[in-house]
């Protein structure tokens, strides 16, 4: 998939579930791989990040199987049991994969090497390394980035570390680490992120403790296998909400959503825009809150999104540009520069894709200021970010004509099946190989 162009389109609705959350299938392939015993995931994200996850998994001796796409039965090892990969493990796109799984790797006997693709290959990998260091691992960058050479055999011992920036990432490596270490892991985040990581180590038999922004794995010890079940990917559903927001008739049920309060920025942010939304609990399973979403459409407002709640909607802010674009009147993002560093510089990507369609925008180091109106028809280039792709997507809702988006393939690594998904629920949307109608593809 290269290209997507998607049109405008009046009505949104239906009744649907997106795939498993990302961070979730991440954390329980890993942890289940060094548990004792069986642990069986069910509603597994069959996307390319988490897939590079279980090929590492395998690589390292990890017998492994799926059933079904979204179900998969992990045979743990134990804390020690991992055997040395042939080759580098390759991340692909996955930042969570490698950030993740180098604090595993550095409490194991052997030695390892991460690599990923080329978006992948510059992002910054010295916010993990330097506390895993401290720790007492033995870890190798390129000037900071990717490759990732970690040195086995390494004694690790307790930390006390104050994350100069908000990183669940980070926070998850130096736990993971500390599944190894001699001593206490104790993290203080600069504001709260994500604790998926957290609560699957309580659900794996070894608690952390929270006390306002600090953690702390008072010590490893093994972790006894259980049964997972991920939710829908909150992140993955945004982009649906938005659509219906910007639809001027419908009504959207997105079910089974993942409603971890880490995570419920971005509905913080649709209230603040007074978008129509509403969420009905549901019952879950594995320590995770799930819900209902109903959404229907509205006039969207400006907003003032403000830096403590960036952390909590931190992969969605792609989506809340285009949301702002659309919106009435001005909305400023301030305190976000963490958005630089992800699959792309997504300030950067997401001015210059508004930009391109005539939005009024004026980019800041750490976000920016929209003046709300309108879309234009046009073509915009992802920049091979998956979310940057899917938020112009949904944008063409509301637009006054098509929107082209170029760069397109790494919509697979979050979000399989986005566009027949988005097509069941009244998106005029489809790919684009590119070729004249009277050219034929080769497969
Ligand atoms: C993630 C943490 C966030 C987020 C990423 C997934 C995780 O990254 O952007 O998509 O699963 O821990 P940072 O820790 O870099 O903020």
């Amino acid at each position: 998939m290269n290209a997507l162009v998607s049109a405008p389109v009046e009505r949104i609705d239906g009744v649907i579930r997106v795939p498993g959350d990302k961070s979730i299938s991440h954390r329980a392939v890993m942890l289940g791989a060094v548990a004792n015993g069986t642990t069986e995931i069910n509603g597994f994200l069959p996307g390319q990040d988490c897939l590079a996850t279980l090929a590492a998994f395998s690589a390292m001796g990890i017998e492994i199987e799926r059933p079904s796409e979204t179900v998969v039965q992990i045979r743990g090892c134990g804390l020690n049991g991992l055997s040395a990969p042939a080759t580098p493990l390759d991340m692909g796109n996955s930042g969570t994969a490698m950030r993740l799984l180098s604090g595993l790797l550095a409490g194991q006997k052997f030695d390892s090497v991460l690599t990923g693709d080329a978006s992948l290959m510059c992002r910054p990998m010295d916010r993990v390394a330097d506390p895993l260091r401290a720790m007492g691992a033995e870890i190798v960058t390129d000037n900071g980035c990717p490759p990732l050479a970690i040195t086995g055999n390494q004694r690790l011992h307790e930390i006390d570390y104050v994350m100069p920036m908000p990183s669940a990432q980070v926070k998850s490596a130096l736990l993971l680490a500390g599944l190894y270490a001699t001593g206490p892991v104790r993290i203080t985040e600069p504001a709260v992120t994500r604790d998926h990581t957290e609560r699957m180590l309580a659900a794996f038999g070894l608690p952390v403790h929270r006390e306002e922004n600090r953690v702390t794995l008072p010590a490893g010890g093994p972790l006894t296998a259980t049964r997972i079940d991920v939710p829908g990917d909150l992140s993955s559903a945004a982009f649906f909400i938005l659509a219906a927001c910007l639809a001027d008739e419908g009504e959207l049920v997105l079910d089974h959503v993942g409603l971890n309060p880490t995570r419920t920025g971005i509905l913080r942010i649709f209230e603040l825009m007074q978008a129509n939304i509403e969420v009905q609990p549901q019952t879950g399973a594995g320590g995770e809150p799930v819900g209902r979403i109903i959404v229907r459409p509205c006039q969207l407002r400006g907003a003032e999104i403000r830096p403590e709640i960036v952390p909590l909607a931190i992969d969605e802010f792609p989506l809340v540009f285009v949301a702002a674009a659309l919106a009435k009147g001005e909305t400023v993002i301030s305190g976000a520069t963490e958005l630089r560093h992800k699959e792309s510089d997504r300030i950067r990507v997401m001015a210059e894709g508004l930009k391109a369609l005539g939005a009024e925008i004026e980019e800041h180091a750490d976000g920016a200021v929209i003046r709300g109106g309108k879309l234009s028809a046009g073509t915009i280039d992802s920049g091979g970010d998956h979310r940057v792709a899917m938020a112009f997507a949904v944008g063409a809702v509301a637009a006054e004509g098509p929107i082209r988006i170029i760069d397109t393939k790494n919509v697979a690594t979050s979000f399989p099946g986005f566009v027949e998904s988005a097509r069941l629920i009244g998106l005029d949307i489809r790919t684009d190989n590119g070729l004249k109608p009277d050219q034929k593809s080769n497969g």
